[in-house]
């Protein structure tokens, strides 16, 4: 099960800090199909960037089977996106230097 707690997240442009997310609090049961709605720029792609450990939070917590995330090394957030956390792009992101089969494989590989 995933549970976001008090979430926060800043941008920071020059002198410029924007919220994006304002402690954002919810959660997702086992096989719960969950559709996040909202306005251009509300910050739906950087909540599910934060959920899939490919972005960080700057306060709250991000609870993984009830384990906290705050004290995530790089390797627990490698071993979380390789093996807990799924995402299907809307773009394919493959890189473009590397086959079809090459970019099937790096999928595969292992970070360590
Ligand atoms: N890397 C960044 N640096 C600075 N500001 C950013 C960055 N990424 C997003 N933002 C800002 O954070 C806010 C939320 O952006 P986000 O992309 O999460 O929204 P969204 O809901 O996914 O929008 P859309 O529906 O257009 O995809 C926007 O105001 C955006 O300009
Ligand atoms: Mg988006």
């Amino acid at each position: 099960m995933l549970e976001l707690k008090n979430i926060s997240k800043q941008y920071r442009t020059g002198d410029e800090v924007q919220t994006t997310l304002d402690q954002v609090s919810l959660a997702f049961s086992n096989r719960e199909f969950v559709s996040i709605l909202g306005a251009s720029g509300s910050g739906k792609t950087t909540l599910l960037n934060i959920i899939g450990g490919l972005d960080t939070y700057d306060g709250g917590d991000l609870l993984v089977n009830g384990t906290s995330t705050q004290s995530f090394k790089k390797q627990d957030w490698d071993a979380y996106r390789n093996g807990t956390i799924g995402f299907v792009f809307q773009s394919y992101n493959l890189i473009s230097h590397l086959s079809i089969l090459e970019n099937v494989k790096m999928a595969l590989t292992n970070a360590w």
